[in-house]
Protein backbone atom coordinates (compact mmCIF):
# COMPACT_ATOMS: atom_id res chain seq x y z
CA UNK A 1 0.00 0.00 0.00
CA UNK A 2 1.73 3.39 -1.27
CA UNK A 3 1.47 6.21 1.26
CA UNK A 4 -0.79 8.41 -0.92
CA UNK A 5 -3.67 5.35 -0.61
CA UNK A 6 -3.41 5.86 3.05
CA UNK A 7 -3.32 9.38 3.65
CA UNK A 8 -7.01 9.66 4.75
CA UNK A 9 -7.79 9.02 7.95
CA UNK A 10 -8.10 5.37 8.91
CA UNK A 11 -10.79 4.91 12.24
CA UNK A 12 -8.60 3.32 14.47
CA UNK A 13 -5.51 3.80 13.52
CA UNK A 14 -3.39 6.45 14.79
CA UNK A 15 -1.55 9.37 13.17
CA UNK A 16 1.82 8.53 14.70
CA UNK A 17 2.27 5.43 16.80
CA UNK A 18 5.51 4.16 18.43
CA UNK A 19 5.22 0.89 19.35
CA UNK A 20 7.52 -0.69 22.17
CA UNK A 21 10.52 1.19 21.00
CA UNK A 22 14.27 0.18 21.98
CA UNK A 23 17.31 1.98 21.21
CA UNK A 24 20.83 1.69 22.87
CA UNK A 25 24.05 3.07 22.82
CA UNK A 26 27.49 1.76 22.49
CA UNK A 27 29.62 3.05 25.50
CA UNK A 28 32.72 1.80 26.94
CA UNK A 29 30.75 0.97 29.81
CA UNK A 30 28.66 -1.48 27.44
CA UNK A 31 25.19 -0.87 26.10
CA UNK A 32 23.58 2.27 27.81
CA UNK A 33 19.65 1.42 27.10
CA UNK A 34 18.23 5.16 26.74
CA UNK A 35 14.75 3.71 25.26
CA UNK A 36 13.45 0.63 26.69
CA UNK A 37 9.91 -0.14 25.29
CA UNK A 38 8.62 3.37 24.75
CA UNK A 39 4.68 3.37 22.90
CA UNK A 40 2.82 6.25 22.56
CA UNK A 41 0.47 7.80 19.52
CA UNK A 42 -0.97 10.97 19.18
CA UNK A 43 -3.03 11.64 16.65
CA UNK A 44 -4.44 15.11 14.24
CA UNK A 45 -5.19 17.96 15.97
CA UNK A 46 -3.85 16.58 19.17
CA UNK A 47 -1.09 17.37 21.86
CA UNK A 48 0.58 14.65 23.28
CA UNK A 49 3.40 16.27 26.20
CA UNK A 50 6.50 14.28 26.64
CA UNK A 51 7.94 14.88 30.05
CA UNK A 52 10.65 13.41 32.29
CA UNK A 53 14.08 14.09 34.22
CA UNK A 54 17.19 15.02 31.88
CA UNK A 55 18.30 11.56 30.30
CA UNK A 56 15.54 10.14 30.18
CA UNK A 57 15.12 9.04 26.72
CA UNK A 58 12.57 11.96 25.38
CA UNK A 59 15.46 13.37 22.81
CA UNK A 60 16.56 9.85 21.60
CA UNK A 61 12.70 8.77 20.96
CA UNK A 62 12.30 11.77 18.97
CA UNK A 63 15.43 11.48 16.69
CA UNK A 64 14.62 8.16 16.02
CA UNK A 65 11.79 8.64 14.83
CA UNK A 66 12.65 11.81 13.12
CA UNK A 67 15.84 9.61 11.51
CA UNK A 68 18.91 11.80 12.99
CA UNK A 69 19.85 9.26 15.51
CA UNK A 70 23.13 9.22 15.51
CA UNK A 71 24.38 5.37 14.36
CA UNK A 72 26.68 4.04 15.49
CA UNK A 73 26.66 4.64 18.54
CA UNK A 74 23.02 4.31 18.46
CA UNK A 75 21.39 1.15 17.81
CA UNK A 76 17.60 0.39 17.23
CA UNK A 77 17.08 -3.08 18.91
CA UNK A 78 13.33 -2.81 19.01
CA UNK A 79 10.65 -1.94 18.05
CA UNK A 80 7.83 -0.19 15.28
CA UNK A 81 7.46 3.43 14.05
CA UNK A 82 4.25 3.42 12.14
CA UNK A 83 3.35 6.78 10.09
CA UNK A 84 -0.96 6.01 9.93
CA UNK A 85 -0.33 2.49 10.60
CA UNK A 86 2.59 1.70 7.98
CA UNK A 87 5.88 0.85 9.56
CA UNK A 88 8.83 3.87 8.87
CA UNK A 89 11.24 1.30 9.86
CA UNK A 90 10.38 -1.21 7.52
CA UNK A 91 10.25 1.19 4.65
CA UNK A 92 12.41 1.97 1.49
CA UNK A 93 14.83 4.65 2.05
CA UNK A 94 13.25 6.53 -0.57
CA UNK A 95 9.78 6.23 0.82
CA UNK A 96 11.11 6.89 4.85
CA UNK A 97 12.55 10.23 3.25
CA UNK A 98 9.18 11.42 1.78
CA UNK A 99 7.20 11.02 5.03
CA UNK A 100 10.02 12.62 7.17
CA UNK A 101 10.69 15.78 4.79
CA UNK A 102 6.68 16.29 3.98
CA UNK A 103 4.98 14.85 6.85
CA UNK A 104 6.66 14.59 10.27
CA UNK A 105 9.16 17.74 10.95
CA UNK A 106 11.04 18.92 14.13
CA UNK A 107 11.54 22.04 16.22
CA UNK A 108 14.60 22.20 17.83
CA UNK A 109 15.50 23.72 21.22
CA UNK A 110 18.29 25.70 19.56
CA UNK A 111 17.36 28.12 16.97
CA UNK A 112 20.50 29.56 16.18
CA UNK A 113 22.15 26.02 15.96
CA UNK A 114 19.72 25.03 13.57
CA UNK A 115 19.77 28.16 11.33
CA UNK A 116 22.12 28.03 8.99
CA UNK A 117 23.82 31.57 9.92
CA UNK A 118 25.39 32.36 6.70
CA UNK A 119 21.89 33.11 4.59
CA UNK A 120 19.01 35.34 5.48
CA UNK A 121 16.18 33.94 7.38
CA UNK A 122 14.40 34.61 3.63
CA UNK A 123 16.14 32.27 1.60
CA UNK A 124 16.18 29.28 4.41
CA UNK A 125 12.44 29.17 4.57
CA UNK A 126 12.38 29.68 0.72
CA UNK A 127 14.41 26.87 -0.15
CA UNK A 128 11.69 24.63 1.81
CA UNK A 129 9.68 25.48 -1.35
CA UNK A 130 12.01 25.38 -4.03
CA UNK A 131 13.32 22.28 -3.09
CA UNK A 132 10.51 20.51 -1.94
CA UNK A 133 7.87 22.18 -3.94
CA UNK A 134 9.88 23.25 -7.04
CA UNK A 135 9.06 26.71 -7.24
CA UNK A 136 10.45 29.83 -8.77
CA UNK A 137 12.52 31.97 -6.37
CA UNK A 138 10.32 34.70 -6.38
CA UNK A 139 7.20 32.83 -5.49
CA UNK A 140 9.33 31.00 -3.11
CA UNK A 141 10.24 34.58 -1.02
CA UNK A 142 6.50 35.22 -1.22
CA UNK A 143 5.98 32.12 0.46
CA UNK A 144 8.79 32.82 3.52
CA UNK A 145 7.15 36.20 3.43
CA UNK A 146 3.86 34.92 4.23
CA UNK A 147 5.01 32.33 7.06
CA UNK A 148 6.78 35.07 8.89
CA UNK A 149 3.71 37.14 8.82
CA UNK A 150 1.72 33.54 10.17
CA UNK A 151 4.28 33.23 13.00
CA UNK A 152 3.88 37.11 13.72
CA UNK A 153 6.94 37.80 13.03
CA UNK A 154 6.63 42.10 12.58
CA UNK A 155 7.73 43.84 9.15
CA UNK A 156 8.28 40.66 8.02
CA UNK A 157 8.52 41.62 4.43
CA UNK A 158 11.02 44.33 5.39
CA UNK A 159 13.12 41.71 7.38
CA UNK A 160 13.21 38.76 4.88
CA UNK A 161 16.88 39.04 4.31
CA UNK A 162 17.78 39.66 7.47
CA UNK A 163 20.34 36.48 8.70
CA UNK A 164 19.65 34.68 12.14
CA UNK A 165 21.82 36.82 14.27
CA UNK A 166 19.77 40.05 13.73
CA UNK A 167 16.69 37.87 15.38
CA UNK A 168 16.73 38.10 19.10
CA UNK A 169 15.78 34.32 20.63
CA UNK A 170 12.10 34.66 20.75
CA UNK A 171 12.28 35.52 16.90
CA UNK A 172 14.02 33.23 15.60
CA UNK A 173 11.83 30.50 17.45
CA UNK A 174 9.15 31.54 15.34
CA UNK A 175 11.52 31.42 12.50
CA UNK A 176 11.88 27.86 13.38
CA UNK A 177 8.31 27.06 13.76
CA UNK A 178 7.61 28.47 10.42
CA UNK A 179 10.40 26.11 8.63
CA UNK A 180 8.67 23.10 10.20
CA UNK A 181 5.40 24.89 9.13
CA UNK A 182 6.32 24.91 5.59
CA UNK A 183 5.44 22.10 4.43
CA UNK A 184 2.44 21.90 5.97
CA UNK A 185 3.18 18.27 8.09
CA UNK A 186 1.18 16.12 9.91
CA UNK A 187 3.09 15.76 12.91
CA UNK A 188 5.12 17.98 15.03
CA UNK A 189 7.62 17.49 16.95
CA UNK A 190 9.01 20.11 19.33
CA UNK A 191 11.81 19.52 21.57
CA UNK A 192 12.01 22.00 24.34
CA UNK A 193 11.42 24.65 21.81
CA UNK A 194 11.11 27.16 24.24
CA UNK A 195 13.71 26.34 27.01
CA UNK A 196 16.53 28.49 25.68
CA UNK A 197 13.70 32.23 26.14
CA UNK A 198 12.83 33.96 29.11
CA UNK A 199 9.61 33.54 30.47
CA UNK A 200 7.38 35.75 28.85
CA UNK A 201 8.61 35.26 25.84
CA UNK A 202 8.30 31.35 26.42
CA UNK A 203 4.74 31.71 26.76
CA UNK A 204 4.20 33.91 23.82
CA UNK A 205 5.94 31.39 21.70
CA UNK A 206 4.22 28.05 23.36
CA UNK A 207 0.78 29.84 22.57
CA UNK A 208 1.80 30.26 19.20
CA UNK A 209 2.82 26.87 18.64
CA UNK A 210 -0.62 25.61 20.42
CA UNK A 211 -2.46 28.20 17.87
CA UNK A 212 -0.81 27.00 14.73
CA UNK A 213 -1.38 23.06 15.88
CA UNK A 214 -4.97 23.90 16.04
CA UNK A 215 -5.78 25.87 12.66
CA UNK A 216 -3.81 22.90 10.81
CA UNK A 217 -5.16 19.82 12.55
CA UNK A 218 -1.46 19.42 12.99
CA UNK A 219 0.24 16.12 15.95
CA UNK A 220 1.86 18.07 18.32
CA UNK A 221 4.84 15.96 20.20
CA UNK A 222 5.95 18.58 22.92
CA UNK A 223 9.12 17.77 24.83
CA UNK A 224 9.47 19.11 27.84
CA UNK A 225 10.46 18.59 31.53
CA UNK A 226 8.10 21.95 32.68
CA UNK A 227 4.85 20.96 34.11
CA UNK A 228 4.05 24.37 34.28
CA UNK A 229 4.00 24.75 29.86
CA UNK A 230 2.49 21.53 29.34
CA UNK A 231 -1.04 22.30 31.70
CA UNK A 232 -2.40 24.68 29.22
CA UNK A 233 -1.74 23.25 26.12
CA UNK A 234 -1.33 19.69 26.02
CA UNK A 235 -4.58 16.91 25.98
CA UNK A 236 -1.97 14.10 26.90
CA UNK A 237 0.89 13.71 28.93
CA UNK A 238 3.56 10.71 28.81
CA UNK A 239 5.55 10.82 32.05
CA UNK A 240 9.25 8.84 30.79
CA UNK A 241 11.90 7.30 33.14
CA UNK A 242 15.19 5.27 32.38
CA UNK A 243 13.75 4.69 28.76
CA UNK A 244 10.07 3.68 29.80
CA UNK A 245 6.64 5.49 29.56
CA UNK A 246 5.77 5.04 33.47
CA UNK A 247 2.83 6.71 33.31
CA UNK A 248 -0.11 8.09 30.60
CA UNK A 249 -3.23 10.59 31.16
CA UNK A 250 -5.18 12.95 30.08
CA UNK A 251 -3.55 15.91 31.23
CA UNK A 252 -6.11 17.35 33.95
CA UNK A 253 -6.26 13.42 35.21
CA UNK A 254 -2.52 13.61 35.52
CA UNK A 255 -2.39 17.14 37.67
CA UNK A 256 -5.04 16.33 39.94
CA UNK A 257 -3.95 12.27 40.42
CA UNK A 258 -1.24 10.84 39.66
CA UNK A 259 -1.00 7.04 39.53
CA UNK A 260 3.22 6.44 39.88
CA UNK A 261 5.52 8.01 42.45
CA UNK A 262 7.55 9.57 40.29
CA UNK A 263 4.96 11.79 38.63
CA UNK A 264 3.64 12.43 42.18
CA UNK A 265 7.45 13.74 42.82
CA UNK A 266 7.59 15.69 39.54
CA UNK A 267 3.97 17.49 40.67
CA UNK A 268 4.91 18.50 44.21
CA UNK A 269 8.32 19.86 42.81
CA UNK A 270 6.88 22.32 41.03
CA UNK A 271 6.96 25.69 42.83
CA UNK A 272 3.18 27.06 43.38
CA UNK A 273 1.94 30.47 44.65
CA UNK A 274 -0.41 29.06 47.32
CA UNK A 275 2.68 27.28 48.60
CA UNK A 276 5.02 30.36 49.36
CA UNK A 277 7.43 29.76 52.35
CA UNK A 278 6.77 25.97 52.32
CA UNK A 279 9.58 24.28 51.32
CA UNK A 280 10.04 23.29 47.88
CA UNK A 281 9.81 18.84 47.65
CA UNK A 282 12.44 17.51 44.95
CA UNK A 283 12.48 13.87 44.46
CA UNK A 284 15.68 12.42 46.46
CA UNK A 285 18.69 10.86 44.35
CA UNK A 286 19.27 11.08 40.71
CA UNK A 287 18.07 8.80 37.82
CA UNK A 288 19.84 5.60 37.22
CA UNK A 289 22.91 4.74 34.83
CA UNK A 290 21.61 3.56 31.63
CA UNK A 291 24.00 0.82 31.57
CA UNK A 292 22.88 -0.44 34.83
CA UNK A 293 19.72 0.14 35.24
CA UNK A 294 18.36 -1.46 38.97
CA UNK A 295 16.06 -4.76 38.88
CA UNK A 296 12.70 -4.26 39.15
CA UNK A 297 11.38 -0.91 39.03
CA UNK A 298 14.14 1.45 37.88
CA UNK A 299 12.52 3.94 40.14
CA UNK A 300 13.11 2.16 43.15
CA UNK A 301 16.56 3.41 44.85
CA UNK A 302 14.17 7.08 44.83
CA UNK A 303 10.58 6.20 45.28
CA UNK A 304 9.20 6.24 48.72
CA UNK A 305 6.48 3.61 48.59
CA UNK A 306 8.95 1.06 47.48
CA UNK A 307 8.47 -2.76 49.14
CA UNK A 308 10.47 -6.24 48.04
CA UNK A 309 8.42 -6.73 44.81
CA UNK A 310 10.02 -3.48 43.14
CA UNK A 311 13.03 -4.99 43.61
CA UNK A 312 12.62 -7.71 41.81
CA UNK A 313 9.50 -7.38 39.19
CA UNK A 314 9.49 -4.74 36.61
CA UNK A 315 5.84 -3.52 36.73
CA UNK A 316 4.22 -3.27 33.24
CA UNK A 317 2.33 -0.46 31.85
CA UNK A 318 -0.98 -1.10 33.43
CA UNK A 319 -4.74 0.09 33.18
CA UNK A 320 -5.19 2.22 35.74
CA UNK A 321 -9.05 2.14 37.16
CA UNK A 322 -11.45 4.34 39.70
CA UNK A 323 -11.44 2.68 43.25
CA UNK A 324 -15.00 0.42 42.52
CA UNK A 325 -13.22 -0.46 39.44
CA UNK A 326 -14.63 1.34 36.47
CA UNK A 327 -12.28 2.84 33.55
CA UNK A 328 -11.15 6.05 33.53
CA UNK A 329 -9.73 6.40 29.94
CA UNK A 330 -6.79 6.78 28.70
CA UNK A 331 -4.56 5.73 31.73
CA UNK A 332 -2.04 3.71 32.57
CA UNK A 333 0.66 3.45 35.53
CA UNK A 334 3.74 1.20 35.30
CA UNK A 335 3.66 1.28 39.58
CA UNK A 336 2.80 -1.88 41.60
CA UNK A 337 1.56 -0.10 43.65
CA UNK A 338 -0.52 2.87 41.36
CA UNK A 339 -4.12 2.01 43.83
CA UNK A 340 -2.65 2.84 46.67
CA UNK A 341 -0.40 6.15 44.67
CA UNK A 342 -4.46 7.37 42.95
CA UNK A 343 -7.06 6.56 45.52
CA UNK A 344 -4.25 5.79 48.76
N1 LIG B 1 24.79 10.28 20.52
C1 LIG B 1 24.77 9.70 21.73
N2 LIG B 1 25.76 8.90 22.14
C2 LIG B 1 25.75 8.31 23.35
N3 LIG B 1 24.75 8.45 24.24
C3 LIG B 1 23.73 9.22 23.90
C4 LIG B 1 23.67 9.90 22.63
N4 LIG B 1 22.52 10.61 22.57
C5 LIG B 1 21.90 10.38 23.75
N5 LIG B 1 22.60 9.56 24.54
C6 LIG B 1 22.22 9.11 25.88
O1 LIG B 1 20.88 8.65 25.89
C7 LIG B 1 20.24 9.01 27.10
C8 LIG B 1 18.92 9.66 26.80
O2 LIG B 1 19.17 10.93 26.24
P1 LIG B 1 18.06 11.92 25.75
O3 LIG B 1 18.77 12.98 25.01
O4 LIG B 1 16.98 11.21 25.04
O5 LIG B 1 17.49 12.50 27.11
P2 LIG B 1 16.33 13.55 27.31
O6 LIG B 1 15.23 12.86 28.03
O7 LIG B 1 16.01 14.20 26.03
O8 LIG B 1 17.01 14.57 28.32
P3 LIG B 1 17.03 16.19 28.32
O9 LIG B 1 15.84 16.59 29.12
O10 LIG B 1 18.30 16.53 29.01
O11 LIG B 1 17.00 16.67 26.92
C9 LIG B 1 21.22 9.90 27.85
O12 LIG B 1 21.83 9.15 28.87
C10 LIG B 1 22.22 10.29 26.83
O13 LIG B 1 23.49 10.46 27.42
MG1 LIG C 1 16.32 16.08 25.26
Amino acid sequence: MSIEMTKAEVPGVPLLEVRDLHVEFHTRDGAAKAVNGVSYTVDAGETLAVLGESGSGKSVTAQTIMGILDMPPGRITGGEILFRGEDMLKMSEEERQRIRGDKIAMIFQDALSALNPVLSVGYQLGEMFRVHRGMSRKDAKAKAVELMDRVRIPAAKERVNDYPHQFSGGMRQRIMIAMALALEPDVIIADEPTTALDVTVQAQVMDLLAELQRDFEMGLILITHDLGVVADVADKIAVMYAGRIVENAPVHELYKRPAHPYTKGLLESIPRLDHKGKELYAIQGLPPSLTAIPQGCAFNPRCPMAQDVCFTDTPPLAEVLEQDGGPIGGRASACHFWKETIHG
